[in-house]
């Protein structure tokens, strides 16, 4: 991840607005936002999302849990993070096995089934895919992430275009989806609790953060009060 500050967007991407429809009724929807990125809106039901937020919930406040990781410069990340499978390093911007700029903890594995679930994501996207780490990113109400690309893993992974899927969770986000280069146009998209975004071959270097977090917008029977994130990637 490289962490630039969000500018503003210029192209609002709609979808079927459903969001008067309580969450248990709302139908999914592939929306193709370009080559290589699709939007699967709705895509996991509320009991499916219920059990990942169970395991996210397990996962960020338990033994090495969540923290507000340091980047370069002394800054701090407006999220709590936790990584499986690999530890994403703030402060170096490579992955490890263990997490040398906090508390030293090892990494635990992604669960199978989240592996799964990404891997069938992927596929309905268009891509074979098999993740080996997922960042899970916790935001408050205040938490954003600054636009960046991901371009810390494997060269062999990038250049092939495998995805990266995201999975959105809780409160709704504004996330902000721009192109290769740092100054290209930039659409803003609402990614809502179970909505899945992939983004993948031609995509795969496109600049995306998050710029604002909506508050109280969770699905009531999440019970949640911010927004969970897990992102799935190929090293
Ligand atoms: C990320 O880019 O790592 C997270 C994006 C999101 O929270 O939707
Ligand atoms: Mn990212």
């Amino acid at each position: 991840m490289r962490e630039h500050g969000c500018r503003e967007f210029v192209k609002i991407v709609a979808a079927t607005v459903q969001t008067r429809i309580p969450f248990s009724h709302r139908e999914r929807e592939l929306v193709p936002i370009g080559d290589g990125a699709v939007w699967l809106k709705h895509w996991l039901s509320v009991d499916e999302q219920r059990a990942v937020v169970d395991q996210c919930d397990a996962i960020m406040n338990g033994p090495a849990g969540g923290y507000v990781p340091l980047v370069r410069g002394g800054g701090k990340m407006h999220v709590r993070m936790v990584c499986l499978g690999r530890h994403w390093n703030a402060l170096t911007y490579k992955y490890e096995s263990t997490r040398t700029d906090h508390d030293q903890a090892p990494v635990a594995p992604v669960p199978e089934e989240w592996v799964q679930l990404a891997s069938r994501a992927a596929a309905e996207a268009g891509f074979t895919f098999a993740p080996d780490l997922c960042i899970m990113n916790w935001y408050d109400a205040d938490g954003r992430m600054g636009l960046h690309q991901d371009k810390d893993e494997g060269r062999e992974s990038i250049e092939a275009g495998l995805p990266v899927v995201s999975i959105s969770l809780g409160d709704t986000a504004r996330f902000l989806f721009g192109g290769i280069k740092r100054r290209d146009p930039i659409q803003s998209l609402l990614l809502e609790s179970g909505d899945t975004f992939v983004f993948g071959g031609a995509a795969r270097l496109r600049y995306h953060g998050v710029s604002r977090i909506i508050a109280g917008t969770s699905p009531p029977e999440l019970g949640l009060e911010g927004r969970f994130n897990l992102t799935f990637r190929k090293y």
